[in-house]
């Protein structure tokens, strides 16, 4: 029965490969490479990466394969599969959905600066950009640029999604993939031929759990947890999608599992670049590793700047960061696309355009909150940090504890199980999946919600 509603249904991905390609591109991004470094950096190393990683196994996994399983048995993109899954839950859709809204305008605007920084690698003056920090607020702080460099980048991103799901997205994910994947190993294997660099490999490693209290702890795992949603693009009706393209006769648990090793494999090795390299050359300095969002764009061109080769490693550094956001941009594009298209029933050109335009012109606000309208705050946030905070701290755990609301108690785990079994003999990790859902999942959403609440507002 299932089989037919996909049939008349629209393009999909022609292969298991390419559908795993696209979703890993999906979720190896800016978060993999900018966000995770830092955040393990600053909360400890070692001990973040295994709290991660726990979660991943654990709770991203869960999370994923019922999205998927989602997508792929109703066929639909977000509104219309959480309706279908039940009625109750019609409304679950729509809140979904808002967050890829609100999240590719900025997500396009940081690709900007990651193209501008590539950029100025390219033309060998990589040296320029290593300083305080002046150069990037400067750059940010002036809006012309920023503007230029943001639309380009979502107009390559629109030129992908407008060619299709297989043309486009698979087509360029199965290339772009396996490059980042070599350029991501083969950099951070030179990084940790620097000297100092084995000392910072060991911080970014080995858990190290003197001194290590239980505040410290919950504050850890929270920020893993809100790492592990945002890098595996949860709860916002990207994997949902992905999997209404995905094919029957394709294994979803294997491919879930693929996808997490893709994305986790990829975040570790970039922390790998960047951790030990800042440790080695700020000496192990914890003002170095807590600086947060300016690592990557303030700290590590000055560890470019002093290493053998950097202007080198650092062009090919921003260019894989580049492919990185890049690929998630497009996932991003292509799920508010099918939605427009769906509901307004036009057709893929014509709904690319205008949410091309739509990225553009809500994307500018979030330059402009760095530049001529630097005054102006939302509840005391800068336009981008304020979407950022709605999309991540609030809207996505209530989006997933819902998810595991619905499955757990209305449509019951069984709903998931049965399309899990329609490409595969037997479900591995069956009774793991129904304690994540049943209870470990909804409990952990509850407390983000309620820490951010009392941590942020
Ligand atoms: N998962 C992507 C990353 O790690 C980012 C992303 C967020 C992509 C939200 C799509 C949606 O950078």
């Amino acid at each position: 029965m299932d089989m037919n509603k996909n049939e008349n249904k629209k393009e999909g991905f022609g292969s298991k490969i390419g559908f795993i390609f696209a979703a890993a591109g999906s979720a190896v991004g800016l978060g993999n490479i900018w966000r995770f470094p830092y955040l393990a950096a600053k909360y400890g190393g070692g001990i973040f990466l295994l709290v991660y990683i726990i979660l991943a196994i654990t709770f991203g996994f869960s999370l994923m394969i019922s999205e998927i399983a989602i997508g792929r048995k109703t066929g639909k993109s977000v509104i219309g599969a959480y309706k279908e899954a039940d009625k109750r839950f019609s409304f679950l859709g729509p809140i979904a959905a808002i967050v890829p809204f609100i999240i590719t305008p900025y997500y396009c605007v940081i690709g900007g600066w990651v193209l501008k920084y590539l950029a100025v690698f390219a033309t060998g003056f990589g040296k320029n950009v290593a300083d305080d920090g002046e150069f990037f607020t400067g750059f940010i702080g002036e809006w012309s640029q920023p503007t230029l460099f943001f639309a380009v980048f979502a107009f390559l991103t629109a030129l992908v999604v407008i060619l299709g799901v297989q043309k486009g997205i698979e087509m360029i994910s199965k290339i772009l993939m396996p490059v980042l994947l070599v350029l991501i190993v083969g950099i951070a294997v030179y990084t940790l031929t620097i000297p100092g660099a084995l000392n910072g490999l060991k911080y970014y490693l080995l858990p190290n759990f003197s001194g290590f209290t239980f505040s410290a702890f919950l504050k850890t795992l929270i920020a893993a947890m809100g790492q592990l949603f945002y890098s595996m693009s949860l709860a916002m009706g990207i994997m949902v999608t992905y999997g209404s393209y995905m094919r029957k006769e394709d294994s979803l648990e294997g491919s879930v599992r693929q996808i997490e090793i893709f994305d986790t494999s990829v975040a570790i090795l970039a922390g790998m670049i960047i951790v030990p390299s800042v440790f080695a050359f700020s000496n192990g300095d914890p003002a170095a590793l807590n600086k947060g969002p300016s690592l990557m764009f303030i700290t590590l061109p000055n560890v470019f700047k002093t290493m053998k080769g950097g202007q080198i490693v650092g062009g090919f550094f921003f260019f894989l960061v580049a492919l990185a956001a890049l690929t998630s941009a497009i996932s991003l594009l292509e799920t508010i696309v099918s939605i427009v298209c769906e509901k307004t029933k036009m057709n893929r050109f014509l709904g690319t355009t205008i949410c091309f335009v739509f990225v553009l012109v809500v994307g500018l606000t979030s330059v402009f909150g760095y530049s001529i309208w630097d005054k102006v705050t939302i509840f005391g946030y800068q336009f981008l940090d304020f979407y950022d905070f709605i999309s991540n701290n609030v809207i996505m755990p209530v989006v997933s504890l819902l998810t595991c609301v619905l499955i757990g108690y209305f449509v019951k785990t069984k709903y998931i199980e049965d399309e899990v079994l329609v490409g595969e003999e037997k479900f591995r990790a069956k009774g793991l999946y129904k304690v994540m859902i049943l209870a470990i999942c909804p409990i952990c959403m509850l407390i983000i919600l309620i820490s951010n609440f009392f941590l942020n507002l």
